[in-house]
Protein backbone atom coordinates (compact mmCIF):
# COMPACT_ATOMS: atom_id res chain seq x y z
CA UNK A 1 0.00 0.00 0.00
CA UNK A 2 1.40 3.43 -0.62
CA UNK A 3 0.60 6.14 1.29
CA UNK A 4 0.10 9.62 -0.73
CA UNK A 5 2.42 11.93 0.70
CA UNK A 6 1.92 14.99 -1.01
CA UNK A 7 2.80 17.66 1.25
CA UNK A 8 -0.04 19.62 3.02
CA UNK A 9 -0.95 23.71 2.71
CA UNK A 10 -2.44 24.85 5.58
CA UNK A 11 -4.70 27.34 5.82
CA UNK A 12 -4.79 30.38 7.58
CA UNK A 13 -7.06 28.89 10.35
CA UNK A 14 -4.98 25.52 10.35
CA UNK A 15 -7.00 23.78 8.06
CA UNK A 16 -5.85 20.92 5.67
CA UNK A 17 -5.90 21.93 2.20
CA UNK A 18 -4.78 18.91 -0.21
CA UNK A 19 -4.54 20.95 -3.47
CA UNK A 20 -4.64 19.29 -7.00
CA UNK A 21 -1.22 18.73 -8.93
CA UNK A 22 0.22 16.11 -11.17
CA UNK A 23 -1.76 13.03 -11.15
CA UNK A 24 -4.41 14.39 -8.84
CA UNK A 25 -7.75 15.46 -10.05
CA UNK A 26 -9.78 18.30 -9.28
CA UNK A 27 -13.01 17.67 -6.69
CA UNK A 28 -15.64 18.93 -8.72
CA UNK A 29 -19.13 19.17 -7.69
CA UNK A 30 -21.65 16.50 -8.96
CA UNK A 31 -22.66 18.68 -11.82
CA UNK A 32 -18.47 19.02 -12.60
CA UNK A 33 -18.11 22.76 -11.37
CA UNK A 34 -14.43 22.34 -9.91
CA UNK A 35 -14.62 23.26 -6.14
CA UNK A 36 -11.56 25.54 -5.19
CA UNK A 37 -12.10 24.95 -0.83
CA UNK A 38 -14.05 22.24 0.28
CA UNK A 39 -12.61 22.96 4.14
CA UNK A 40 -14.61 25.90 4.73
CA UNK A 41 -18.64 27.11 4.16
CA UNK A 42 -19.53 30.24 2.39
CA UNK A 43 -20.16 32.75 4.75
CA UNK A 44 -21.15 36.86 5.01
CA UNK A 45 -17.78 37.35 6.56
CA UNK A 46 -15.40 35.34 8.49
CA UNK A 47 -17.48 35.15 11.34
CA UNK A 48 -20.62 35.82 9.67
CA UNK A 49 -23.97 33.41 9.07
CA UNK A 50 -23.77 30.60 6.38
CA UNK A 51 -25.10 31.77 2.52
CA UNK A 52 -27.92 29.56 1.42
CA UNK A 53 -25.96 30.22 -2.11
CA UNK A 54 -23.29 27.86 -0.99
CA UNK A 55 -24.24 25.52 -3.35
CA UNK A 56 -21.32 22.94 -3.11
CA UNK A 57 -21.93 22.79 0.63
CA UNK A 58 -25.95 21.86 0.26
CA UNK A 59 -24.73 19.58 -2.32
CA UNK A 60 -22.71 17.71 -0.26
CA UNK A 61 -24.85 17.35 3.05
CA UNK A 62 -27.95 16.91 0.81
CA UNK A 63 -26.22 13.96 -0.27
CA UNK A 64 -25.09 12.24 2.96
CA UNK A 65 -28.15 13.14 4.12
CA UNK A 66 -29.45 10.29 1.52
CA UNK A 67 -26.71 7.84 1.99
CA UNK A 68 -28.74 4.77 3.41
CA UNK A 69 -31.02 2.81 2.01
CA UNK A 70 -32.74 0.39 3.67
CA UNK A 71 -31.06 -3.11 4.52
CA UNK A 72 -32.27 -6.23 3.71
CA UNK A 73 -35.36 -7.51 5.21
CA UNK A 74 -33.67 -10.62 6.05
CA UNK A 75 -29.93 -11.47 4.95
CA UNK A 76 -29.23 -7.75 5.80
CA UNK A 77 -25.28 -8.63 6.75
CA UNK A 78 -23.83 -9.74 3.74
CA UNK A 79 -19.72 -10.06 2.26
CA UNK A 80 -19.37 -10.59 -1.64
CA UNK A 81 -16.57 -11.26 -3.78
CA UNK A 82 -16.41 -11.99 -7.49
CA UNK A 83 -14.77 -14.77 -9.45
CA UNK A 84 -15.94 -17.26 -12.27
CA UNK A 85 -17.93 -20.19 -13.04
CA UNK A 86 -16.31 -23.13 -15.32
CA UNK A 87 -18.25 -25.77 -16.39
CA UNK A 88 -16.10 -28.76 -16.20
CA UNK A 89 -18.90 -31.94 -17.11
CA UNK A 90 -21.37 -31.30 -19.62
CA UNK A 91 -25.26 -32.32 -18.72
CA UNK A 92 -26.43 -31.05 -22.33
CA UNK A 93 -28.06 -34.10 -22.13
CA UNK A 94 -30.46 -33.00 -19.49
CA UNK A 95 -30.28 -28.83 -20.86
CA UNK A 96 -29.95 -26.74 -22.93
CA UNK A 97 -28.85 -24.09 -20.89
CA UNK A 98 -25.16 -23.10 -22.07
CA UNK A 99 -23.62 -22.09 -19.13
CA UNK A 100 -24.12 -26.13 -18.18
CA UNK A 101 -23.70 -27.63 -21.82
CA UNK A 102 -20.18 -26.27 -22.81
CA UNK A 103 -17.40 -27.55 -21.03
CA UNK A 104 -14.34 -25.25 -20.37
CA UNK A 105 -16.63 -21.98 -20.53
CA UNK A 106 -16.14 -19.64 -18.24
CA UNK A 107 -18.62 -17.37 -17.02
CA UNK A 108 -18.08 -14.57 -14.59
CA UNK A 109 -19.57 -15.11 -10.90
CA UNK A 110 -20.71 -12.99 -8.23
CA UNK A 111 -21.54 -14.50 -4.60
CA UNK A 112 -22.56 -13.04 -1.72
CA UNK A 113 -22.69 -14.80 2.22
CA UNK A 114 -25.05 -13.38 4.70
CA UNK A 115 -26.38 -14.44 7.98
CA UNK A 116 -29.80 -14.36 7.81
CA UNK A 117 -31.40 -12.76 11.25
CA UNK A 118 -28.90 -10.02 12.58
CA UNK A 119 -29.36 -6.44 11.42
CA UNK A 120 -26.45 -5.22 8.63
CA UNK A 121 -24.28 -3.86 11.82
CA UNK A 122 -24.65 -7.20 13.69
CA UNK A 123 -21.56 -10.01 14.13
CA UNK A 124 -20.44 -12.71 12.05
CA UNK A 125 -20.13 -15.71 14.40
CA UNK A 126 -24.34 -15.63 15.49
CA UNK A 127 -25.81 -18.98 15.24
CA UNK A 128 -27.83 -18.58 12.06
CA UNK A 129 -28.08 -19.59 8.71
CA UNK A 130 -25.64 -18.34 6.30
CA UNK A 131 -26.96 -17.33 2.63
CA UNK A 132 -24.99 -18.40 -0.07
CA UNK A 133 -26.27 -16.64 -3.35
CA UNK A 134 -24.59 -16.66 -6.60
CA UNK A 135 -25.50 -14.58 -9.63
CA UNK A 136 -23.56 -16.53 -12.94
CA UNK A 137 -23.58 -13.82 -15.69
CA UNK A 138 -24.03 -16.45 -18.78
CA UNK A 139 -24.30 -15.74 -22.25
CA UNK A 140 -28.18 -16.36 -22.15
CA UNK A 141 -28.84 -13.67 -19.28
CA UNK A 142 -28.03 -14.07 -15.83
CA UNK A 143 -28.94 -17.17 -13.54
CA UNK A 144 -29.26 -16.76 -10.27
CA UNK A 145 -29.28 -19.74 -7.49
CA UNK A 146 -30.12 -17.74 -3.99
CA UNK A 147 -29.01 -20.68 -1.42
CA UNK A 148 -27.99 -20.92 2.08
CA UNK A 149 -25.62 -23.34 3.68
CA UNK A 150 -28.18 -25.40 4.75
CA UNK A 151 -30.10 -27.71 2.18
CA UNK A 152 -33.91 -27.51 3.77
CA UNK A 153 -35.45 -25.09 5.62
CA UNK A 154 -37.94 -23.87 8.60
CA UNK A 155 -40.96 -23.83 6.42
CA UNK A 156 -42.83 -25.46 3.47
CA UNK A 157 -44.66 -22.81 2.30
CA UNK A 158 -44.23 -18.96 1.57
CA UNK A 159 -47.10 -17.65 2.83
CA UNK A 160 -45.25 -18.55 6.67
CA UNK A 161 -42.38 -16.15 5.79
CA UNK A 162 -43.43 -13.03 7.32
CA UNK A 163 -44.21 -14.96 10.38
CA UNK A 164 -41.25 -16.66 10.18
CA UNK A 165 -39.33 -13.66 9.69
CA UNK A 166 -40.76 -11.78 12.47
CA UNK A 167 -40.80 -14.37 15.31
CA UNK A 168 -36.01 -14.79 14.52
CA UNK A 169 -35.85 -10.67 14.15
CA UNK A 170 -35.94 -8.29 17.09
CA UNK A 171 -39.01 -8.54 19.61
CA UNK A 172 -41.34 -6.03 18.35
CA UNK A 173 -41.79 -4.30 21.79
CA UNK A 174 -38.23 -4.71 23.40
CA UNK A 175 -36.12 -3.83 20.29
CA UNK A 176 -34.08 -7.39 21.19
CA UNK A 177 -32.47 -9.90 21.10
CA UNK A 178 -30.44 -9.06 17.64
CA UNK A 179 -29.21 -11.67 15.73
CA UNK A 180 -30.10 -14.92 17.45
CA UNK A 181 -32.52 -17.07 17.57
CA UNK A 182 -32.32 -17.37 21.35
CA UNK A 183 -35.56 -15.99 22.43
CA UNK A 184 -39.19 -16.94 23.20
CA UNK A 185 -40.94 -15.71 20.28
CA UNK A 186 -38.62 -17.63 18.13
CA UNK A 187 -39.21 -20.51 19.98
CA UNK A 188 -42.46 -20.51 20.45
CA UNK A 189 -43.16 -19.66 16.56
CA UNK A 190 -40.96 -23.17 16.24
CA UNK A 191 -42.39 -25.32 18.53
CA UNK A 192 -46.22 -24.57 17.20
CA UNK A 193 -44.62 -25.41 13.95
CA UNK A 194 -43.62 -28.76 13.70
CA UNK A 195 -42.07 -28.43 10.09
CA UNK A 196 -39.36 -26.57 11.75
CA UNK A 197 -37.59 -29.32 12.98
CA UNK A 198 -35.46 -30.91 10.31
CA UNK A 199 -34.11 -27.34 9.70
CA UNK A 200 -33.92 -26.57 13.78
CA UNK A 201 -31.46 -29.70 14.39
CA UNK A 202 -29.08 -28.14 11.50
CA UNK A 203 -29.36 -24.84 12.77
CA UNK A 204 -28.46 -26.00 16.33
CA UNK A 205 -25.59 -27.99 14.72
CA UNK A 206 -21.91 -27.18 14.08
CA UNK A 207 -23.10 -26.04 10.77
CA UNK A 208 -24.79 -22.65 12.03
CA UNK A 209 -21.23 -21.68 13.06
CA UNK A 210 -18.83 -22.15 10.71
CA UNK A 211 -15.14 -21.05 10.96
CA UNK A 212 -15.14 -18.96 7.79
CA UNK A 213 -17.33 -18.56 4.17
CA UNK A 214 -14.74 -20.49 2.44
CA UNK A 215 -15.92 -23.41 4.33
CA UNK A 216 -18.98 -23.89 4.12
CA UNK A 217 -21.67 -25.69 1.38
CA UNK A 218 -23.92 -24.09 -0.74
CA UNK A 219 -27.56 -25.43 -1.46
CA UNK A 220 -30.46 -24.21 -3.80
CA UNK A 221 -32.66 -26.20 -1.66
CA UNK A 222 -35.40 -26.59 -3.88
CA UNK A 223 -36.13 -29.46 -6.36
CA UNK A 224 -35.21 -27.42 -9.76
CA UNK A 225 -35.80 -28.35 -13.41
CA UNK A 226 -33.66 -29.16 -15.97
CA UNK A 227 -35.13 -28.89 -19.39
CA UNK A 228 -33.73 -29.68 -22.96
CA UNK A 229 -34.20 -27.83 -26.15
CA UNK A 230 -36.87 -31.43 -26.88
CA UNK A 231 -38.56 -30.34 -23.90
CA UNK A 232 -37.55 -32.72 -21.76
CA UNK A 233 -37.36 -32.59 -17.70
CA UNK A 234 -35.25 -33.85 -15.23
CA UNK A 235 -35.43 -32.82 -11.28
CA UNK A 236 -32.28 -31.03 -9.91
CA UNK A 237 -31.32 -30.57 -6.97
CA UNK A 238 -27.86 -27.80 -6.88
CA UNK A 239 -25.43 -28.48 -4.41
CA UNK A 240 -21.83 -25.60 -3.73
CA UNK A 241 -18.91 -28.19 -2.24
CA UNK A 242 -16.13 -26.12 -0.56
CA UNK A 243 -13.04 -27.52 -1.97
CA UNK A 244 -11.80 -26.19 1.57
CA UNK A 245 -13.79 -28.94 3.29
CA UNK A 246 -16.24 -27.66 6.01
CA UNK A 247 -14.85 -26.31 9.22
CA UNK A 248 -16.82 -24.86 12.24
CA UNK A 249 -15.73 -23.25 15.36
CA UNK A 250 -17.24 -24.50 18.43
CA UNK A 251 -19.88 -22.05 20.53
CA UNK A 252 -17.44 -20.82 23.00
CA UNK A 253 -14.72 -19.80 19.92
CA UNK A 254 -17.84 -17.95 18.62
CA UNK A 255 -18.86 -16.26 21.43
CA UNK A 256 -15.58 -14.84 22.36
CA UNK A 257 -14.08 -14.15 18.10
CA UNK A 258 -17.82 -11.81 18.31
CA UNK A 259 -16.57 -10.33 21.09
CA UNK A 260 -13.27 -9.73 19.72
CA UNK A 261 -13.87 -9.77 15.79
CA UNK A 262 -17.17 -9.25 15.01
CA UNK A 263 -16.55 -9.03 10.96
CA UNK A 264 -14.14 -12.20 11.83
CA UNK A 265 -16.27 -13.82 8.46
CA UNK A 266 -15.43 -10.76 6.61
CA UNK A 267 -11.98 -10.47 7.55
CA UNK A 268 -11.27 -13.62 6.71
CA UNK A 269 -12.55 -13.46 2.88
CA UNK A 270 -10.88 -10.24 2.37
CA UNK A 271 -7.28 -11.41 3.88
CA UNK A 272 -7.73 -14.64 1.53
CA UNK A 273 -8.98 -13.30 -1.87
CA UNK A 274 -6.20 -10.46 -1.60
CA UNK A 275 -3.32 -12.61 -0.84
CA UNK A 276 -4.20 -14.59 -3.95
CA UNK A 277 -5.65 -17.96 -1.77
CA UNK A 278 -8.79 -18.16 -3.82
CA UNK A 279 -11.65 -20.40 -2.57
CA UNK A 280 -13.32 -22.71 -4.64
CA UNK A 281 -16.60 -24.80 -4.89
CA UNK A 282 -17.71 -27.40 -7.04
CA UNK A 283 -21.15 -26.83 -8.54
CA UNK A 284 -22.77 -31.11 -7.38
CA UNK A 285 -26.49 -31.83 -8.95
CA UNK A 286 -28.79 -34.71 -8.00
CA UNK A 287 -30.22 -35.53 -10.74
CA UNK A 288 -33.76 -38.06 -10.85
CA UNK A 289 -37.13 -38.50 -12.69
CA UNK A 290 -40.17 -38.50 -12.00
CA UNK A 291 -40.72 -41.68 -11.33
CA UNK A 292 -37.99 -42.04 -9.09
CA UNK A 293 -39.14 -39.26 -7.14
CA UNK A 294 -42.73 -40.65 -6.88
CA UNK A 295 -40.91 -43.86 -4.69
CA UNK A 296 -39.78 -41.56 -1.61
CA UNK A 297 -42.10 -40.98 1.35
CA UNK A 298 -42.08 -37.35 1.23
CA UNK A 299 -42.61 -35.02 -1.59
CA UNK A 300 -39.54 -33.29 -3.51
CA UNK A 301 -41.62 -30.13 -3.46
CA UNK A 302 -41.46 -30.00 0.26
CA UNK A 303 -37.92 -27.97 1.30
CA UNK A 304 -37.95 -28.84 4.70
CA UNK A 305 -36.74 -32.45 3.16
CA UNK A 306 -33.81 -33.14 1.30
CA UNK A 307 -32.76 -35.72 -1.00
CA UNK A 308 -30.35 -38.48 0.66
CA UNK A 309 -26.58 -38.00 -1.07
CA UNK A 310 -26.66 -42.13 -0.25
CA UNK A 311 -29.71 -42.19 -2.78
CA UNK A 312 -28.67 -39.97 -5.57
CA UNK A 313 -25.06 -39.09 -5.76
CA UNK A 314 -23.89 -35.53 -5.67
CA UNK A 315 -22.30 -35.40 -9.34
CA UNK A 316 -19.86 -32.52 -9.99
CA UNK A 317 -20.18 -30.61 -12.78
CA UNK A 318 -17.91 -27.22 -12.58
CA UNK A 319 -15.88 -25.19 -10.40
CA UNK A 320 -16.54 -21.73 -8.57
CA UNK A 321 -13.37 -19.72 -7.74
CA UNK A 322 -14.04 -16.65 -6.16
CA UNK A 323 -11.01 -14.22 -7.16
CA UNK A 324 -11.84 -10.59 -6.62
CA UNK A 325 -12.96 -8.58 -4.05
CA UNK A 326 -15.24 -5.82 -4.67
CA UNK A 327 -13.95 -2.19 -5.66
CA UNK A 328 -16.90 -0.58 -3.41
CA UNK A 329 -18.84 -2.77 -0.61
CA UNK A 330 -22.15 -0.36 -1.37
CA UNK A 331 -22.20 -0.19 -5.34
CA UNK A 332 -21.30 -4.13 -5.36
CA UNK A 333 -22.14 -5.93 -2.16
CA UNK A 334 -25.21 -3.47 -0.99
CA UNK A 335 -26.81 -2.76 -4.35
CA UNK A 336 -26.53 -6.74 -5.59
CA UNK A 337 -30.41 -7.64 -6.04
CA UNK A 338 -30.31 -12.30 -6.30
CA UNK A 339 -33.72 -13.25 -7.42
CA UNK A 340 -34.86 -16.74 -7.29
CA UNK A 341 -36.86 -15.85 -10.63
CA UNK A 342 -33.44 -14.98 -12.55
CA UNK A 343 -32.99 -18.20 -14.90
CA UNK A 344 -32.24 -19.14 -18.20
CA UNK A 345 -33.34 -21.13 -21.03
CA UNK A 346 -32.95 -25.04 -20.13
CA UNK A 347 -33.45 -24.41 -15.69
CA UNK A 348 -37.16 -24.51 -14.60
CA UNK A 349 -39.05 -23.60 -11.38
CA UNK A 350 -41.09 -26.75 -9.80
CA UNK A 351 -44.27 -26.47 -7.43
CA UNK A 352 -42.45 -26.06 -4.90
CA UNK A 353 -44.93 -23.71 -2.84
CA UNK A 354 -41.66 -21.62 -0.84
CA UNK A 355 -40.08 -21.07 -4.17
CA UNK A 356 -43.45 -20.17 -6.08
CA UNK A 357 -43.46 -17.09 -2.86
CA UNK A 358 -39.48 -16.08 -3.40
CA UNK A 359 -40.03 -16.05 -6.95
CA UNK A 360 -42.87 -13.23 -6.24
CA UNK A 361 -40.56 -11.40 -3.01
CA UNK A 362 -37.66 -10.43 -4.40
CA UNK A 363 -38.52 -8.40 -7.30
CA UNK A 364 -41.23 -6.71 -5.11
CA UNK A 365 -38.76 -6.08 -2.09
CA UNK A 366 -35.93 -4.83 -3.87
CA UNK A 367 -38.29 -2.31 -6.02
CA UNK A 368 -38.69 -0.72 -3.21
CA UNK A 369 -35.04 -1.30 -1.38
CA UNK A 370 -32.98 -0.25 -4.46
CA UNK A 371 -35.86 2.34 -5.56
CA UNK A 372 -38.08 1.67 -8.38
CA UNK A 373 -38.06 -1.03 -11.69
CA UNK A 374 -35.05 0.31 -13.15
CA UNK A 375 -32.41 -1.53 -10.26
CA UNK A 376 -31.10 -4.00 -13.29
CA UNK A 377 -29.53 -1.00 -14.80
CA UNK A 378 -26.78 -1.04 -11.84
CA UNK A 379 -23.77 -2.57 -13.14
CA UNK A 380 -23.62 -5.30 -10.35
CA UNK A 381 -27.07 -6.37 -11.86
CA UNK A 382 -27.16 -5.79 -15.44
CA UNK A 383 -26.63 -8.98 -17.69
CA UNK A 384 -22.70 -8.88 -19.25
CA UNK A 385 -24.76 -10.57 -22.42
CA UNK A 386 -26.29 -8.34 -24.97
CA UNK A 387 -29.90 -7.44 -23.69
CA UNK A 388 -32.38 -5.46 -26.10
CA UNK A 389 -36.15 -4.84 -24.64
CA UNK A 390 -38.66 -1.74 -24.71
CA UNK A 391 -38.92 -1.29 -20.46
CA UNK A 392 -38.42 2.54 -20.59
CA UNK A 393 -38.70 5.57 -17.96
CA UNK A 394 -38.80 5.03 -14.13
CA UNK A 395 -36.76 6.72 -11.62
CA UNK A 396 -32.65 6.51 -12.65
CA UNK A 397 -33.81 4.75 -16.22
CA UNK A 398 -30.42 4.58 -18.08
CA UNK A 399 -31.42 1.95 -20.75
CA UNK A 400 -34.73 4.01 -22.83
CA UNK A 401 -34.61 2.72 -25.96
CA UNK A 402 -32.79 5.10 -28.97
CA UNK A 403 -35.13 6.50 -31.70
CA UNK A 404 -39.10 6.08 -32.27
CA UNK A 405 -39.23 2.59 -31.81
CA UNK A 406 -40.77 1.72 -27.91
CA UNK A 407 -43.01 -1.10 -28.88
CA UNK A 408 -43.62 -4.46 -30.72
CA UNK A 409 -44.90 -5.70 -33.54
CA UNK A 410 -44.21 -2.20 -35.32
CA UNK A 411 -43.89 -1.27 -38.84
CA UNK A 412 -40.46 0.95 -38.34
CA UNK A 413 -38.17 -2.06 -38.60
CA UNK A 414 -36.37 -1.02 -35.35
CA UNK A 415 -36.05 -2.38 -32.25
CA UNK A 416 -35.60 -5.69 -30.82
CA UNK A 417 -37.64 -9.30 -31.80
CA UNK A 418 -38.68 -12.14 -29.88
CA UNK A 419 -36.77 -15.03 -30.99
CA UNK A 420 -38.49 -18.87 -31.05
CA UNK A 421 -35.32 -20.34 -31.35
CA UNK A 422 -33.22 -18.69 -28.16
CA UNK A 423 -35.65 -17.86 -26.10
CA UNK A 424 -37.12 -18.89 -23.20
CA UNK A 425 -39.78 -21.88 -22.96
CA UNK A 426 -41.04 -22.85 -19.60
CA UNK A 427 -41.78 -26.80 -19.55
CA UNK A 428 -45.12 -27.41 -20.20
CA UNK A 429 -46.11 -28.63 -17.08
CA UNK A 430 -49.49 -29.92 -16.85
CA UNK A 431 -51.42 -28.83 -14.35
CA UNK A 432 -54.74 -29.94 -12.76
CA UNK A 433 -56.69 -29.60 -9.49
CA UNK A 434 -58.96 -27.84 -7.82
CA UNK A 435 -57.95 -24.58 -6.26
CA UNK A 436 -57.45 -25.40 -2.43
CA UNK A 437 -55.26 -24.38 0.34
CA UNK A 438 -54.39 -27.95 0.96
CA UNK A 439 -50.74 -29.47 1.69
CA UNK A 440 -50.55 -32.59 -0.61
CA UNK A 441 -50.30 -35.27 2.29
CA UNK A 442 -46.75 -36.09 2.12
CA UNK A 443 -45.66 -32.87 3.57
CA UNK A 444 -46.62 -33.92 6.63
CA UNK A 445 -43.57 -36.57 8.11
CA UNK A 446 -41.81 -33.39 9.91
CA UNK A 447 -39.53 -36.21 11.65
CA UNK A 448 -37.75 -38.86 10.21
CA UNK A 449 -35.26 -36.44 8.57
CA UNK A 450 -34.33 -34.82 11.79
CA UNK A 451 -33.80 -37.95 13.40
CA UNK A 452 -31.92 -39.41 10.31
CA UNK A 453 -29.90 -35.76 10.32
CA UNK A 454 -28.96 -36.11 14.45
CA UNK A 455 -28.02 -40.32 13.85
CA UNK A 456 -26.00 -39.13 11.29
CA UNK A 457 -23.43 -37.43 13.41
CA UNK A 458 -20.65 -38.14 15.29
CA UNK A 459 -20.94 -38.50 19.15
CA UNK A 460 -19.00 -34.47 19.98
CA UNK A 461 -21.24 -33.22 16.99
CA UNK A 462 -24.40 -34.34 18.87
CA UNK A 463 -23.30 -33.50 21.77
CA UNK A 464 -22.49 -29.86 20.28
CA UNK A 465 -26.33 -30.17 19.34
CA UNK A 466 -27.69 -30.97 22.56
CA UNK A 467 -25.72 -28.43 24.49
CA UNK A 468 -26.73 -25.68 22.00
CA UNK A 469 -30.42 -27.09 22.29
CA UNK A 470 -29.85 -26.26 26.15
CA UNK A 471 -27.84 -22.85 25.55
CA UNK A 472 -30.87 -21.15 23.25
CA UNK A 473 -33.57 -22.63 24.87
CA UNK A 474 -31.89 -21.36 28.45
CA UNK A 475 -32.94 -17.64 27.02
CA UNK A 476 -36.64 -18.73 26.49
CA UNK A 477 -38.21 -18.04 29.45
CA UNK A 478 -41.35 -19.62 28.92
CA UNK A 479 -41.35 -23.37 30.23
CA UNK A 480 -44.49 -24.59 28.30
CA UNK A 481 -42.44 -23.13 25.02
CA UNK A 482 -39.46 -24.75 26.16
CA UNK A 483 -41.99 -28.34 27.08
CA UNK A 484 -43.25 -27.87 23.41
CA UNK A 485 -40.20 -27.88 21.79
CA UNK A 486 -38.78 -31.36 24.10
CA UNK A 487 -41.93 -33.09 22.91
CA UNK A 488 -40.85 -32.75 19.19
CA UNK A 489 -37.65 -34.02 20.23
CA UNK A 490 -38.60 -37.11 21.42
CA UNK A 491 -39.70 -38.11 17.69
CA UNK A 492 -36.09 -37.35 17.12
CA UNK A 493 -34.30 -39.08 19.24
CA UNK A 494 -34.94 -39.68 22.88
CA UNK A 495 -31.54 -39.62 24.28
CA UNK A 496 -31.22 -35.97 22.37
CA UNK A 497 -34.87 -35.02 24.02
CA UNK A 498 -34.21 -36.59 27.55
CA UNK A 499 -30.44 -34.13 27.95
CA UNK A 500 -32.49 -31.41 26.60
CA UNK A 501 -35.23 -31.78 29.25
CA UNK A 502 -32.28 -32.26 32.23
CA UNK A 503 -30.26 -29.04 30.91
CA UNK A 504 -33.00 -27.20 30.64
CA UNK A 505 -34.32 -28.41 34.63
CA UNK A 506 -37.94 -29.73 33.10
CA UNK A 507 -39.76 -31.34 35.86
CA UNK A 508 -40.92 -33.96 33.90
CA UNK A 509 -40.47 -35.52 30.14
CA UNK A 510 -43.79 -33.80 28.22
CA UNK A 511 -45.79 -36.35 25.96
CA UNK A 512 -44.26 -36.63 22.64
CA UNK A 513 -45.88 -34.84 20.41
CA UNK A 514 -48.26 -36.86 17.91
CA UNK A 515 -46.97 -37.23 14.74
CA UNK A 516 -48.77 -36.49 11.31
CA UNK A 517 -47.01 -39.84 9.53
CA UNK A 518 -44.99 -42.68 11.01
CA UNK A 519 -41.40 -41.62 11.86
CA UNK A 520 -38.69 -43.74 9.57
CA UNK A 521 -37.14 -44.34 12.66
CA UNK A 522 -33.33 -45.91 10.75
CA UNK A 523 -30.76 -44.47 8.79
CA UNK A 524 -30.59 -46.35 5.28
CA UNK A 525 -27.07 -47.22 5.88
CA UNK A 526 -26.74 -50.46 4.14
CA UNK A 527 -28.99 -50.66 1.90
CA UNK A 528 -30.08 -46.95 1.28
CA UNK A 529 -33.12 -47.62 -1.29
CA UNK A 530 -34.55 -49.12 1.37
CA UNK A 531 -36.08 -46.41 2.63
CA UNK A 532 -37.78 -45.31 -0.90
CA UNK A 533 -41.22 -47.17 -0.98
CA UNK A 534 -41.49 -50.56 -2.88
C1 LIG B 1 -32.76 -12.67 0.86
C2 LIG B 1 -32.02 -17.43 0.67
C3 LIG B 1 -36.68 -18.25 1.58
C4 LIG B 1 -37.49 -13.56 0.98
C5 LIG B 1 -32.16 -13.89 0.75
C6 LIG B 1 -30.76 -14.10 0.56
C7 LIG B 1 -30.55 -15.43 0.49
C8 LIG B 1 -31.81 -16.08 0.65
C9 LIG B 1 -29.23 -16.13 0.29
C10 LIG B 1 -29.70 -13.02 0.51
C11 LIG B 1 -29.44 -12.58 -0.89
C12 LIG B 1 -28.32 -11.59 -0.92
O1 LIG B 1 -27.20 -11.95 -0.52
O2 LIG B 1 -28.57 -10.45 -1.34
C13 LIG B 1 -33.22 -18.06 0.91
C14 LIG B 1 -33.43 -19.49 0.90
C15 LIG B 1 -34.74 -19.72 1.17
C16 LIG B 1 -35.36 -18.43 1.35
C17 LIG B 1 -32.36 -20.52 0.59
C18 LIG B 1 -35.51 -21.01 1.26
C19 LIG B 1 -35.17 -22.08 0.63
C20 LIG B 1 -37.32 -17.08 1.41
C21 LIG B 1 -38.73 -16.91 1.36
C22 LIG B 1 -38.96 -15.58 1.17
C23 LIG B 1 -37.67 -14.92 1.11
C24 LIG B 1 -39.75 -18.03 1.49
C25 LIG B 1 -40.25 -14.85 1.03
C26 LIG B 1 -41.41 -15.36 0.77
C27 LIG B 1 -36.27 -12.94 0.96
C28 LIG B 1 -36.13 -11.50 0.89
C29 LIG B 1 -34.76 -11.24 0.86
C30 LIG B 1 -34.11 -12.52 0.91
C31 LIG B 1 -37.26 -10.48 0.86
C32 LIG B 1 -34.08 -9.89 0.78
C33 LIG B 1 -33.74 -9.66 -0.66
C34 LIG B 1 -33.17 -8.30 -0.96
O3 LIG B 1 -33.52 -7.32 -0.27
O4 LIG B 1 -32.40 -8.21 -1.94
N1 LIG B 1 -32.79 -15.13 0.81
N2 LIG B 1 -34.41 -17.44 1.19
N3 LIG B 1 -36.70 -15.85 1.24
N4 LIG B 1 -35.04 -13.53 0.98
FE1 LIG B 1 -34.74 -15.48 1.02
Amino acid sequence: VTINDQTFQRGPQGATHQTARGETPTLTTQQGVPVSDDQNSLKAGPRGPVVLEDFHLREKIFHFDHERIPERVVHARGYGAHGFFELTDSLSEYTRASVLSKVGQRVPAFVRFSTVAGNKGSFDLARDVRGFAVKLYTEEGNWDLVGNNIPVFFIQDAIKFPDMVHAVKQEPDRGFPQAQSAHDNFWDFASLSPETTHMLMWVMSDRAIPRSFRFIEGFGVHTFRLVTAEGKSTYVKFHWKPKQGLQSVVWNEAVKINGADPDFHRRDLWDAITSGNYPEWELGVQLFDDSFADKFDFDILDATKLIPEEIVPVRRVGRLVLDRMVDNFFAETEQVAFCTQNIVPGIDFTNDPLLQGRNFSYLDTQTKRLGGPNFTHIPINAPKCPFHNFQQDGHMAMHNPKGRVNYEPNSWGGGPRENPKTGYVPFAEEVRGPKTRERGELFADHYSQARQFYISQTKPEQMHIKNAFVFELSKCEHPVIRSRVVAHLLNVDQDLAQNVAKGLGLDALPEAAPPARPVVSTLPASDPLSILKN
